[in-house]
């Protein structure tokens, strides 16, 4: 729904503005007007006035011009020094009823600017305007009357009646264009605001991909751009936000994998133990291997449930140099229960002497994982645990007689979630496809390698070499 409430407000203040000002405008040059008609009519009678003084006020003269002024209803009146009318001659006498002081001023020559009088010398009401200059004897100076020239004031009024009709019409449609001129100014800047809004709604319902068009003008360009920034940081928090909780769930994959190993060679012996089906010369040898298993298990957990390396995604090692063929030894004991299941066996080749430098428990992992692999790809076949050293690395290789790997395939079985056979349901072993995926990852951070030859059908070899400890 569309709320009108700032549009309004952008129109009103703009149709104000324009108001006041024609207003303004308006009045002025009414006023200007005013003074400027009075001013002429001022100027016109004194003219006149000047003219009948400069003739002497010869009577003849004084009937011509009042016979030619008649038509602009202008009247001429002349007083002597007694302030007695002498012009036009009545029987009765009248005074000019001008004020003392008006008088005085007349007296001493000064002339009576453009005043107004609500009658005429008769008693008659006529609004008047009307001026008064005096007149001296030619020679000596003396003041000798004045002459009064006047003009009704109705006739100026109507001029200015009529300009002030004009003036009301022109306002009338100027307001008019304010009104519209008001409201395509509110639209405009309404419109802007609104573009924000989308924007705004368009974020909040969790699109960052915004970017406002910005022409750098004015506050709103602004916000505009502020807004853009806006949504661009929203966004990289939001992918970093992703980021992480991808990182999250794939670490939470891998431990639940790197668990269970050592979770299912327990339970397989205390389970052993329990039914009494592992011989006495062997039960001590079982718990032993329970406890490195629950202590590999502590170690893994220690490790790698740190958050903060959950987050930065780190893992640390920590390098040393062992017994390549006991730690063969230690795995294949571990794995010997689920290779007699399938039906395998599993050899260790390797010359006692020969050692590795490799996180222990990393390099175990990885070990675990390829042999688990190998049991679980063949059947009633053979896996070796091949153990070999030269000058530089100890190389490691793990065969088995299996079901191989496609050609197509070999490429893809280091990635997470690959499985060559989807239908197959190995719930006692792999199932995830994330083991070769870490494996891969552990022998990198190792700066060791790893590659795998295949031949369908026949059989699998996996290759590793790690670096041997610097001196
Ligand atoms: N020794 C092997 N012989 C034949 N195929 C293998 C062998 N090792 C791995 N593969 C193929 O590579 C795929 C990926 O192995 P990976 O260990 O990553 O997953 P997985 O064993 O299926 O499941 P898990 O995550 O439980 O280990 C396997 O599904 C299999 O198709
Ligand atoms: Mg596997």
């Amino acid at each position: 729904m569309m709320k009108f409430n700032y549009f309004y407000q952008q129109v009103a203040a703009f149709f104000i503005v324009i108001i006041v000002m024609l207003i303004i405008m308006g009045f002025s040059f009414l006023q200007f007007s005013k003074n400027t008609t009075y001013k002429n009519t001022e100027t016109q009678l004194y003219g006149y006035a000047q003219a009948l003084v400069s003739g002497d006020l010869q009577k003849n003269q004084l009937d011509t011009g009042q016979l030619i002024l008649k038509n602009q209803e202008v009247t001429l009146t002349v007083f002597n020094s007694d302030d007695l009318m002498i012009y036009p001659e009545t029987v009765k006498t009248y005074k000019s009823g001008v004020s003392k002081e008006d008088f005085e001023k007349l007296v001493k020559g000064q002339r009576i600017s453009l005043t107004t009088r609500q009658t005429d010398f008769y008693g008659n009401d006529r609004q008047l305007a009307i001026i008064y200059l005096p007149f001296f004897t030619k020679n000596s100076n003396i003041f000798s009357g004045f002459v009064a020239v006047s003009s009704p004031i109705s006739g100026i009024e109507a001029t200015l009646t009529a300009l002030r009709n004009n003036l009301f019409t022109a306002f009338l449609f100027s307001s008019l264009g304010a009104i519209l001129l008001s409201l395509l100014f509110a639209k405009y800047q309404v419109n802007r605001i609104n573009r924000l809004r989308t924007a705004t709604h368009t974020v909040a319902s969790g699109n960052f991909d915004i970017h406002l068009e910005n022409n750098h003008k004015d506050e709103f360009d602004d916000l505009a751009e502020d807004f853009n920034l806006m949504a661009e940081s929203l966004k990289a928090s939001q992918e970093e936000i992703e980021h992480q909780e991808n990182r999250r769930r794939q670490f939470m994959a891998d431990v639940a994998h790197e668990m269970r190993t050592p979770l299912t060679t327990i339970n397989g012996l205390l389970e052993g133990l329990k039914y009494d089906m592992i011989p006495d010369n062997q039960k001590k040898r079982s718990v032993e291997l329970m406890h490195n298993e629950s202590k590999r298990l502590i170690r893994l957990v220690n490790e790698n449930l740190d958050y903060e390396k959950i987050r930065s995604n780190q893992i640390f090692l920590h390098k040393q140099t062992f017994n390549l063929k006991e730690t063969f030894e230690m795995i294949v004991e571990q794995l010997s229960l689920k290779a007699a299941i399938e039906k395998n066996k599993l050899v260790i080749d390797c010359s006692p002497t020969i050692e590795i430098y490799a996180d222990y428990d990393r390099f175990v992992q990885i070990i675990v994982n390829l042999t688990q692999n190998a049991i679980q790809f063949t059947q009633c076949g053979e896996i070796r645990l091949i153990g070999m050293m030269d000058a530089r690395q100890t190389v490691i290789k793990l065969s088995d007689t299996g079901i191989g790997i496609d050609p197509k395939e070999v490429e893809s079985i280091w990635e997470r979630y690959f499985k060559a056979d989807v239908s197959r349901k190995n719930t006692v072993y792999g199932e995830s496809g994330l083991g070769l995926a870490i494996v891969q990852q552990l022998v990198n951070l190792h700066g060791a390698t790893i590659s795998v030859e295949s031949i369908k059908g026949e059989g699998t070899v996996f290759t590793l070499r790690f670096p041997l400890e610097k001196e």
